[in-house]
Parts: C-alpha cells; structure tokens; sequence
C-alpha cells in the first residue's frame, strides 16, 4: 500500500477501539481492488463525539465507521440520515460527500445479507430474535421488512415489547414479543424457520453459556449467532450437531462491513477477501 497526497481517508470510532477487526478487513478489501483507500482506528471519548464528527469535514475524510458507545450520539452532528437509520435511532456508517455528512446503519442490512448469502431465504420465512439491545434494534427492523414473521424475545421483556411496538410500526407487520424463559423460547420456534441469537450469551469469557437449550433445536431451523468471539459458540456448535444450518456472526460482521465499504466506494465488497482477512485474524487470536 503506497500512501499518497491523494489517499482517501476512512475509519472508524469507538471507545474502547483496539479489538476492531475493520481496520483488516477494509484495508485488506482496499488493497484487493487497488484503491486509493486506507482505513484507520481512533479511539474517541464520549465528551470529543462531537469534535470527532466535525473532524471528518474539518479534515476531509472519505467516511467513518461508528461502534459503542458512539451510534446515537453521532447523529446529531450529521446532515442527513437515513430512514433505516433514523428508525433504530442509529448510525455505523458516515459518508462524506461534497462536505455533506450523511448517516446509515449497514448492521441490519449486515445481517440480512449474511443469512441470504449463506443460503438462507427470509422470504415467507417466521423468524425468532433473542435480544433487544442496539444490535437486535437493526436487526429486527431490518428482517421484518423481509421475513413473514417475527418474534423477539429478551431476558428483560418489556424492552423486547418496546422493540416490537417501535419495528412493527415502521414494517407495518404483527411482531411477537416475549421474554427468553425456555418455556417462550420453546413456544416461539415450534413454527419458527430461523434463530437469531442477538444477545450476548456465549460470548468469552462465558463460552459454555447458550441462550437457548439443545433440546429445542431441530435440524429445520437456520441458527445465526451474532456473537464471534469464541468463532464457534456453544449454540452453534449444538446446532451443528443436529444437523441445522448455521451462519457464524463473522458473516454478519463481513457483510455490515461490506455495506459500509461499497457506500464509500461505490463499489462492489470483495467479501471473499474480507472474510479471509477477518477470519485469518481470529484464528490468530484464538
Ligand atoms: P449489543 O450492542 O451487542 O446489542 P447491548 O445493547 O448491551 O449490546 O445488548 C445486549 C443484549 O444481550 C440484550 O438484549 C441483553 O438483554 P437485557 O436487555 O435483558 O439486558 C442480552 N443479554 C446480555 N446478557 C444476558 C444474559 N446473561 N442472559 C440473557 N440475555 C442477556
């Protein structure tokens, strides 16, 4: 990579930012369709969000990803957003364009696409969601509008009825709402296609942990976990073992990165590389 007077500037803000894979996957993804692209981490307080944002026109960024704790706050320093974005209340990605900031959320979108590449169809499809918190927000708007139908469950279950009230409205579709008991979960996917785990059970260090028993999987229904980190979770590793289909949460992570790239790019994501690049590390990692 040669770094020019000319090289467009990316990257993405967070607090804490050090553990982000973006950096590897779109560099890696620049590199691949020799742009003129690189893609940087910084490590942004709550208090300079505002600083951070003004920074991208002040310095005539190309876009910015945006992660936790900075999704919402970002938005009021924006031009325009997004009406997906605007729904979940949102923002991951920011793209300068002739000075104007405008804001999307490509998490959902990520995750819809993941399934979809991976062979599962939502079309038609009864989906379940475990979660309620900002990654089960983008995801829910984003699979209603595709899926038939949709029940969220979550461990504190009057958020998962705000998340259905809000995502049924904007979708303009019936959307269950539950808490994430066995006996819900149980009664849920009887009829369910397809499991999301949105919630952050399994996740390191706790990786014994699975939201959902084995007993109530079956081979029919497609399970995505979100969670990566370990790369295989219990919930997938059960499902697995049944014989279900199962999408890893890298997929998600690839293709909301992906969106991302091609709204700076204009281009198509050279996923295949992403994937390599993100994977290589995690298997590093673990
Ligand atoms: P993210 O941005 O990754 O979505 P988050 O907004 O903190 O993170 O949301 C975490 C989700 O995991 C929530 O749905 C949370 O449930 P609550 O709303 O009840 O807190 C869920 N979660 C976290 N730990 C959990 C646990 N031990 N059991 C069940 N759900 C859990």
């Amino acid at each position: 990579m040669t770094i020019s007077g000319k090289t467009r500037v990316c990257g993405v803000i967070g607090d804490p930012i050090e553990h982000s894979l973006s950096p590897i996957m779109q560099n890696a993804a620049f590199q691949a369709l020799d742009l003129d692209y690189v893609y940087l981490a910084f490590k942004v307080k709550p208090s300079c969000v505002a600083d951070a944002v003004n920074g991208i026109r002040a310095l005539n960024f190309r876009g910015l990803n945006v992660t936790m704790p900075h999704k919402k706050s970002v938005m009021a320093n924006l031009d325009r957003i997004d009406l997906s974005a605007q729904i979940i209340d949102s923002v991951n990605t920011i793209l300068n364009k002739d000075n104007l900031l405008f804001g999307f959320n490509t998490d959902g979108v990520g995750a819809v696409r993941a399934l979809k590449e991976n062979g599962v169809a939502l079309k038609g499809r009864k989906v379940v969601l475990l979660g309620a918190g900002g990654a089960a927000r983008a995801i829910a708007y984003a699979v209603a509008k595709e899926a038939d139908e949709l029940a969220v469950l979550n461990r504190t279950a009057k958020d998962a009825q705000a998340l259905a009230r809000l995502v049924e409205k904007a979708a303009n579709k019936r959307i269950v709402a539950a808490s994430i008991e066995p006996e819900d979960i149980d009664a849920n996917l009887q009829d369910s296609d397809i499991l999301i785990n949105a919630t952050s059970v399994g996740m390191k260090p706790r990786i014994d942990e699975t939201p959902v028993p084995i007993e109530l999987l079956r081979s029919n229904l497609a399970v995505m976990d979100i969670v990566y980190n370990p790369l295989e979770t219990k919930l997938a590793k059960d499902a697995k073992a049944l014989g279900a289909k199962v999408v890893s949460g890298v997929e998600m992570l690839i293709y909301q990165g992906a969106s991302s790239f091609e709204i700076w790019t204009g281009k198509s994501a050279p996923v295949e590389v992403m994937r390599k690049a993100a994977l290589t590390h995690l298997e590093k990692k673990a």
